[in-house]
This record gives C-alpha cells, structure tokens and sequence, in this order.
C-alpha cells in the first residue's frame, strides 16, 4: 500500500512545501497536503495542527512541516501527544532522528534550507527504519513524562 505523507506549510515555507510534495510523488509516496495554497500570510498553528493531529491520532504515521525557519511549526507539532518532530537541516540530522528517535514529522526551515538538500534530507528521512533497542527506552522514558506533565501518568 502507498505511504501517506501528511504535508503542509505556511506562506514562508509554500514554495519548499511545494517541491517537496512533487518529490513525495517521485518517491512513491501519497502526498496528503493539508495547505497553505497561496502566499498570503497565515498563521503556522492553523495549518500544523492538523497534520500533528493526523500524526498523533494515528491516522498517517509520518508528516512534514515547513515554515520559515522551522522553529514554530516544530514548537508547535510537539505538543501534541506521542508526535516527535525533528528539525531538521542537514542530512546526518535527518538519519539519526529516525534511527535513534524514531521521529514522526519531519520540518524545514524553508527560508534556511535550500530545494536539493531539502529533497535529500526527505528522502533520507523517509528511507531510515527506526534503530530500536536502547533508543526505544529512551523513547518510552519521553512518553512517560508526558502523560505526568499532561496529568495522565
Ligand atoms: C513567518 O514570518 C515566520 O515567523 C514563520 O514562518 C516561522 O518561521 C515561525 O517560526
């Protein structure tokens, strides 16, 4: 079955948003595009909660965000449960944020990052398996601090 990829940006990060979608599709993956389509200017949450929402709840298993320095959009992705959004602006980060932390969203400073390393750091991403082992406990520590710090642990 194809890969869904829930993907979505702001005005700052649409023209990144849309080459990385084109990219998704070379690579085989579904594209699931949650906005912006235009570049007026938006607010990041409004259009980063629903993919951290898809994420979260299970509905896709990974997605992508962008916005002009990535720095919002990864405040904003983490706060929602079992979500882990790297940002990400090299391609080392990129491999070792799946491997050792097994990240679900992946974000891009559009006005930081350019369109080949951005491709590259995708695909990296997206083709690293989740390493296991010693990394799942750290992991598991994570989710046990935030069910105390939401008040469920
Ligand atoms: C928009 O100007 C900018 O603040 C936003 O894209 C993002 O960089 C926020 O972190």
């Amino acid at each position: 079955m194809t890969e869904k990829i829930a993907i979505a940006s702001d005005h700052a990060g649409l023209e990144l948003k849309l080459d990385l979608k084109e990219f998704l599709t070379e690579l085989g993956r579904e594209a699931l595009d949650m906005g912006v389509d235009n570049d007026a200017s938006v607010d990041y949450p409004d259009y980063g909660s629903p993919v951290a929402e898809k994420v979260s709840t299970g509905e896709v298993k990974k997605g992508v965000l962008i916005c002009g320095t990535g720095v919002g959009m990864s405040i904003l992705a983490n706060k929602f449960r079992g979500v882990r959004a790297a940002l990400v602006s090299d391609v080392y980060t990129a491999r070792m944020s799946r491997e050792h932390n097994d990240a679900n969203i992946l974000v891009i400073g559009g006005r930081i990052v350019g369109k080949g390393l951005a491709r590259e750091i995708l695909r990296t991403w997206l083709e690293t398996r989740f390493a296991g082992g010693r990394h799942q406990r750290r992991l598991d520590k994570i989710t046990e601090i935030e069910k105390k710090v939401n008040g469920q642990g």
